[in-house]
């Protein structure tokens, strides 16, 4: 997390990795050189009590002990701020990307039940216009008296008036596409690469997409998958290693 921002981690053409502090290294980006934020935040969520949120790794929360992921995926800082700071947080990010995306331009960014109302606060406090939210039904999730909780959600919004050369036509709201598992999953929150080629395809062809919290660049990989181009930005060295291995590949 403190390792300083790296520009020589840049892979060369349509899809690279820079690893780095999400902030700092978006104030170092031209403005209004990307079409699209496509992004998977911590969500520093993870139990009922905010110390649960604050004081387990996020391993510890979102990984189970035996499982393989633990043993084999690396874990992520970042995940434990309060919700105050939370929501401060992800204003201050959400801001520089609204700088960063160009007029008409969208935004989707992924958050859980805990976190929506914070997310769509700190969206709108940054200037986005919020347009809906996004159902991604992924088909499991710990078993809990009462609801299931097995959706996650995708904030949409976008920087004033989306282009209307670029309207996505008329979409679901609803995704139902399982979690990553196994072998396909690179990272212990990793979004499916099915999700994501949903996702990415609202933007325009050769469009260039930024994700500030890369992981394992589930969102370049599908980004690169659809003829989109992308940047990733990714704290943690592992992950960092992992996204520009699987972009290369
Ligand atoms: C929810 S995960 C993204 C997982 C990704 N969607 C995937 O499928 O692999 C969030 C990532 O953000 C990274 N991160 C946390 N704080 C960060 C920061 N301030 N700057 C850059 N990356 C950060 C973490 O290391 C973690 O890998």
């Amino acid at each position: 997390m403190d390792e300083p921002t790296d520009l020589s981690d840049l892979t060369t053409g349509d899809a690279e990795i820079i690893r780095g502090e999400a902030l700092a290294t978006m104030r170092e980006l031209p403005t209004a050189s990307f079409d699209a934020l496509i992004t998977d935040p911590p969500y520093c969520t993870g139990g009922t009590y905010s110390s649960d949120r604050v004081a387990r790794t996020a391993h510890q929360k979102y990984t189970d002990s035996a499982s393989s992921a633990r043993q084999t995926l690396p874990d992520f800082g970042g995940d434990q701020r309060d919700q105050r700071s939370f929501t401060l947080w992800c204003t201050l990010w959400l801001t520089e990307a609204l700088r960063l995306v160009r007029p008409g331009g969208q935004a989707l960014v992924f958050t859980d039940w805990r976190q929506l109302p914070a997310l769509t606060d700190a969206v709108q406090a940054a200037g986005w216009r919020w347009r809906g939210i996004v159902v991604w039904a992924k088909t499991s999730a710990r078993p809990q008296p009462g609801f299931r909780n097995d959706c996650e959600y995708i904030l949409w919004a976008s920087n004033g008036i989306i282009d209307r050369d670029h309207q996505p036509p008329c979409l679901p709201g609803v995704y139902t596409v399982a979690s990553a598992r196994g072998r396909n999953r690179h990272h212990i929150t990793a979004k499916p690469v099915d999700l994501m080629r949903y996702l990415v395809r609202t933007v325009r062809q050769d469009g260039r997409i930024l994700d500030p919290f890369a992981g394992s660049g589930t969102t370049g990989v599908a980004a690169l998958a659809e003829g989109r181009r992308f940047l990733g930005i990714e704290a943690a060295p592992a992950y960092a290693k992992i996204a520009t291995q699987r972009l290369a590949e």
